[in-house]
């Protein structure tokens, strides 16, 4: 198959063209270069630097390729940053999706995996989150992913476009030494291996007071692989003819900001100066996972914990 990833010079995305191409598929890559790395897109994968926001930039891409998919990730996605330039948020999330849903539609490309969020759901009313949960986005960022799904339902009732949004949790880890990088990082994984091993002087702990057990935000986290997997079964899903579905994946486990500090120390033998300031503005207290849906659909099981990809993480730093 021949799939255009969106996004696909950024973390998720040169990941997930490594295993696509691991795979024997042909993988096309749009993406503007903004947050991405060229040198990190695997040479085998066509790249077009291209902004999804330029109608025409975009297009040239579907005209010198048949694509069969399009797996969608291109976007903004700081939580914090959404809340200071809603502006820019809705700008190039909304109208890159929509740019490209209508070349989609024009060049009769069939099938659409989207990279959405968490940040859907917002403060969940329950935890394990499950998909049937309302989405209140409490930040910009989560607003805009919720829009695109919805964008994405009208381009299947109206065009028959059938898509697959997957709401991912935190995604860590490597697996082809690509590491984490990014050119403003704001992860907490790569902020902690810095603070850990002397690129900076300490990691700072947005938020003490949060009501968890030790009063830091809980997150759940997923190996990337793991996330590249689902793209391909979710291929798989829409190419059987499946209606298109909206799954959460996660690993079912919560960790405290406190907690991965604990482990990168563990890891690394090193110890962590940290510093505490202010929650940010729309970062909700606890976000868990429960992905039996991907589970039993895409028969989707995530396959490495906290530690293991912590570990791997640590293996790149050290390389
Ligand atoms: N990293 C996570 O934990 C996480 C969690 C939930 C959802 N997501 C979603 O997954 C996707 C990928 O995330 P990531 O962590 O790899 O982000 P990233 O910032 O590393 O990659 C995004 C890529 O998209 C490109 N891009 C942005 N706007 C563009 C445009 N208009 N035209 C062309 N290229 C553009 C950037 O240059 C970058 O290479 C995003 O949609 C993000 O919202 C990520």
């Amino acid at each position: 198959m021949k799939f255009l990833i969106t996004g696909g010079a950024g973390y998720i995305g040169t990941n997930l063209a490594n295993y696509l191409l691991k795979e024997n598929h042909q993988v096309v890559i749009a993406d503007n270069l903004e947050l991405g790395n060229k040198e990190l897109v695997p040479k085998k994968a066509k790249l077009y630097v291209a902004d999804l926001r330029d109608k025409r930039e975009l297009e040239k891409i579907f005209i010198e390729n048949k694509i069969d998919a399009v797996f969608h990730l291109a976007s903004y996605s700081l939580v914090d940053e959404s809340m200071k330039t809603p502006g820019k948020y809705f700008d190039n999330n909304i109208i890159s999706t929509l740019n490209l849903l209508d070349l989609m539609v024009k060049f009769n490309v069939k099938y659409h995996i989207f990279s959405s969020s968490v940040s859907v759901y917002g403060n969940p009313e329950k935890l394990p989150i499950d998909e049937n949960q309302l989405l209140l986005p409490s930040n910009v960022y989560g607003q805009t992913k919720k829009i695109a799904e919805e964008i994405l339902s009208w381009y299947d009732k109206i065009y028959g476009i059938r898509f697959v949004s997957l709401r991912y949790f935190n995604a860590a880890g490597d697996d082809y030494g690509i590491g984490e990088k990014r050119k403003n990082e704001t992860h907490l994984i790569p902020l902690l291996f810095k603070a850990a091993l002397g690129s900076s002087e300490y990691f700072t702990i947005f938020g003490n007071d949060y009501p968890t057990k030790d009063g830091t935000a809980v997150r759940d986290y997923v190996h990337v692989t793991d996330l590249s997997k689902a793209h391909l079964l979710s291929f798989n899903y829409l190419e059987d003819g499946n209606k298109s579905e909206v799954f959460n994946l996660g690993s079912g486990v919560g960790k405290s900001v406190k907690e991965i500090v604990k482990i990168v120390e563990q890891i690394t033998g090193n110890k962590i100066a940290i510093k505490i300031e202010e929650r940010r503005k729309g970062d909700p207290a606890i976000l868990i996972a429960d992905y039996s849906k991907a589970r039993k659909v895409l028969k989707w099981n995530p396959q490495k914990n906290i530690k293991e990809i912590i570990t791997d993480v640590y293996g790149w730093y050290k390389e």
